[in-house]
């Protein structure tokens, strides 16, 4: 791994290499200060980050996963950014298509989180309007700290039961059987969550988008083409108006570079 952006300042030549240019593996403690969140500054205002993974050519999956278009040094990205979060949101269908399981503790992380005063993992919230989901499953059942299940007022009460039987707590946040995206983020900080991330998928992400409640995109550009129809990290109907981000910092390994935009 290697900081492309910012750039690093010229250093010393006679001081031997400079660690923010050469190439070499980064702990968990430098990814995790380069990924930090903001410090809140007093406000209890939640800070909306996204983290995606695309091909050269815009898919955001290969045959219905992500895992294909990835790498080792995006998972770790990918764990690292869970670490920092109190909340991961996720769309069923990403919950569904590849297997969610519970949030692991990670022992590199356990006394940061316990310093930011954040559970021993983050919450999984699965956004949902069908609540057709496999509630026998242990994200569900048996996640260290309760699954979320975000939907709304309309929900089928029978599927209502079948989430809270099992374990998860049901947030409403939405009036009829969709969520409000704006609304979901507003019920998560009314919990105490305010780090949050979303791991998509491209439909919810797409909501997220055109409610202008983004704050960060973490993309990862994959240096892979696929062709295809497979969709784009954000899907749904166009904004009116492009929404503009900037670049804050890039990182590569291997070809595959890692982005961090925040809303302009
Ligand atoms: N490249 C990446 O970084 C990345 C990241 C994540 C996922 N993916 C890929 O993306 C695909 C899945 O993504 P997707 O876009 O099809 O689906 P998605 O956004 O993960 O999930 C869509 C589902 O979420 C629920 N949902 C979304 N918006 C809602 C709202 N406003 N109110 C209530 N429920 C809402 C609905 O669930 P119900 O049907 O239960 O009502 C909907 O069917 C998979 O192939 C996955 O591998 C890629």
């Amino acid at each position: 791994m290697r900081r492309l952006f910012p750039v690093p300042p010229v250093t010393d030549p006679t001081a031997g290499p400079d660690p923010d240019r050469t190439d070499r593996e980064w702990s968990l403690a430098e990814l995790a200060a380069a990924y930090a969140y903001p410090e809140p500054d007093g406000r209890r205002e939640p800070w909306l980050r996204a983290n995606m993974v695309s091909t050269l050519d815009g898919a955001a999956q290969h045959d219905g996963r992500s895992q294909p278009i990835s790498s080792a040094a995006d998972m770790r990205v990918f764990g690292t950014l869970r670490a920092l979060a109190d909340v991961v949101i996720a769309g069923a269908e990403t919950v569904r298509q590849e297997g969610y399981r519970p949030a692991r503790v990670r022992p590199d992380f356990a006394e940061a989180r316990r310093a930011a005063g954040q559970s021993p993992v983050p919450v999984i919230a699965v956004v949902t309007a069908g609540l057709e989901l496999d509630f026998s499953l242990p994200l569900f059942t048996s996640p260290v700290v309760p699954t979320l299940i975000l939907t709304g007022a309309a929900a089928a009460p029978d599927r209502i039961a079948a989430a809270e039987k099992a374990g998860a707590r049901v947030v409403i946040a939405g009036d009829g059987v969709g969520v409000d995206p704006a609304r979901a983020l507003t019920a998560l900080a009314g919990l105490g969550h305010t780090r949050l991330l979303t791991e998509g998928g491209p439909r919810l992400l797409g909501q997220f988008v055109a409610a202008g409640v983004l704050d960060e995109l973490c993309l990862t550009v994959s240096p892979m083409l696929t062709a295809g129809d497979a969709q784009r990290i954000a899907g749904g109907p166009a904004v009116g108006v492009p929404r503009r981000f900037a670049l804050a910092s890039l990182l590569e390994e291997e070809g595959f570079l890692f982005s961090r935009y925040r809303r302009d």
